[in-house]
């Protein structure tokens, strides 16, 4: 599987920290920055390039961390075939791709613990999508939104 990871300045740490994680299981990490602490950056620069990725299958699955993981969730739903959302419970690190086929998960720098955030990104990467038809009967109405 392979996966990438993005981060600003508020979720610098725990991005590293996810990556030094994932660096010991079987995954491919593209890790599309931030690749210095540097309080001036900005979200976006790092986060659309991952949804981007995301979106167009060359990552299966995305990780954006920011401060409070709002601005990457905003950002990263924006590109079509992205599927994010803001993470700080287990049930939903897991459900959401069961059942949503989520492909990117949110994570607040400034709000969940490094343990805590593990445990949500390990349940996100080994959930499957059920693909249960009254699943994809949801998923084809919100993807109609996207358009052609
Ligand atoms: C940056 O200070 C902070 O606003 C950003 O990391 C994020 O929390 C935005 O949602």
């Amino acid at each position: 599987m392979v996966i990438g990871i993005a981060a600003d300045h508020g979720g610098y740490e725990l991005k590293q920290m996810i990556r030094q994680h994932l660096e010991q299981q079987r995954f491919t990490i593209i890790d599309f920055g931030a690749y210095l602490l540097n309080t001036a950056d900005d979200y976006p620069d790092f986060v659309l390039p991952l949804a981007e990725a995301v979106g167009g299958g060359k990552a299966d699955r995305g990780i954006a961390v920011c401060g409070s993981g709002v601005g990457a969730c905003i950002a990263a739903n924006k590109v079509k075939g992205v599927r994010a959302a803001l993470i700080s419970e287990h049930f939903s690190a897991h459900q959401g791709v069961e059942d949503d086929d989520m492909n990117l998960i949110c994570l607040g720098g400034r709000v969940v613990g490094v343990n805590a955030a593990i445990e949500f990104v390990d349940a996100f990467l080994a959930a499957k999508y059920s693909g249960a038809a009254r699943h994809e009967r949801r998923l084809a109405k919100v993807k109609k939104i996207e358009g052609p």
